[in-house]
């Protein structure tokens, strides 16, 4: 079969290969692989700046955002050939530390989890992968390639849950909230807010394309004027932010009403310096009791929250959020830099 796959200590190794097929050990599935969904983080494993190959190899099949039907299924395991499915990525540390003990290896504490396309076990960028029955996500049928989406709503269900928990150490009935970023995790992020009956606005630099029609399509209100105007005119009681960008990260830490919180998504690249106010940003979170929550990955209740949140959405607005398809021989087009106005989310497929 034919598999995307990376040599992740080497820029530019990406490539498509011939590899064997997988076998499924005892009770796992066999899935035919229908795409995966690229994002920032495979962009930085094919530019060599994350990820690992699986121990004992030089190069790891690429791809965590899965979309698969199942062709081979164990009787017992709950699933059967033709089911919809995406798979989960992390899988728990050995040891295990408390965390992965409990099932929320998405919280792990000592950092051995193993990432599937990530870090150190293979991704789902193969015609063909095998994925134990626990780890398997069933999507509603009706979703169809819209089902590619499941991953990255995983990480925005999770992220909405933290922020839910850090609200109920109060009273809490928020209204406001401000996403910065339409990509995938922004628009979906405010997808996941609108189904909340929260009041959602997006903020984004783009002026044209997709991006303003998707929001507003969602029911929810597109700025593209700067932080600044937006909080003029009412300062949010959330902040989901999901471009990772310094300036936009500290923005939106300084934005909240009181009691706001602020949950970071992105993944930025370290070394870049800015100047901060710090002690205005301590004063003003201090006196405010705002908090800054951090969010990655998703464990198997955030999975199963995102299929509903699925079910739930309107699958022509799902569809919008697709806006390239590339075949696996043209790979690479998905592997240059998105253009911020027009991109949302390019799927492989397989
Ligand atoms: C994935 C997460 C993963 C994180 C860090 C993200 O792109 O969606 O599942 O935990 O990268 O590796």
């Amino acid at each position: 079969m034919l598999a995307l796959t990376v040599d992740p200590k080497k820029a530019g190794s990406l490539d498509v290969r011939e590899v064997a097929d997988p076998r499924p050990a005892a009770g796992e599935l066999l899935v035919q692989g229908i795409a995966i969904g690229v994002c920032g983080t495979d962009r930085e494993i094919a530019a060599n700046d994350y990820g690992s190959a699986p121990p004992g190899k030089d190069r790891l099949i690429l791809g965590h955002e899965s979309l698969g039907r199942v062709v081979q299924a164990p009787p017992e395991s709950g699933f059967a050939p033709g089911d919809l499915v995406a798979g989960v990525v992390r899988r728990p540390d050995p040891v295990p530390c408390g965390a992965c003990a409990q099932g929320e290896f998405d919280m792990c504490r000592n950092g051995l989890y193993v990432e599937r396309g990530i870090k150190d076990v293979d991704g789902f960028g193969s015609q063909l992968w095998t994925i134990e029955p626990s780890y398997a996500v069933k999507l509603d049928p009706s979703l169809g390639e819209v089902g590619m989406l499941m991953e990255p709503t995983s990480v925005v269900a999770k992220a909405w849950e933290q922020v839910e928990l850090v609200g109920r150490r109060s009273w809490f009935d928020p209204k406001r909230v401000l996403v910065t970023g339409a990509g995938p995790i922004g628009l979906l992020a405010a997808m996941l807010g609108v189904q909340r009956g929260l009041d959602v606005h997006v903020l984004d630099l783009a002026t044209s394309g997709p991006k303003p029609d998707a929001v507003a399509a969602l029911g929810a209100e597109y700025h593209s004027s700067g932080i600044d105007s937006f909080i003029a005119k009412g300062r949010p009681d959330i902040v989901i932010e999901a471009t990772g960008v310094s300036e936009v990260v500290i923005d939106a830490i300084g934005s909240t009403a009181a009691y706001g919180i602020v949950c970071l998504t992105g993944v930025s690249p370290g070394g870049r310096r800015i100047s901060v106010d710090v002690g205005g940003a301590n004063r003003s979170m201090v006196l405010e009791n705002d908090a800054v929550v951090g969010s990655v990955n998703a464990n198997l209740r955030h999975f199963a929250a995102a299929a509903e949140s699925l079910r739930q959405a309107d699958p022509t607005w799902l569809a919008r959020l697709i806006t390239q398809r590339i075949s696996l021989n043209d790979f690479a087009q998905a592997f240059t830099h998105p253009d911020p106005d027009t991109d949302i989310k390019s799927i492989i497929t397989l």
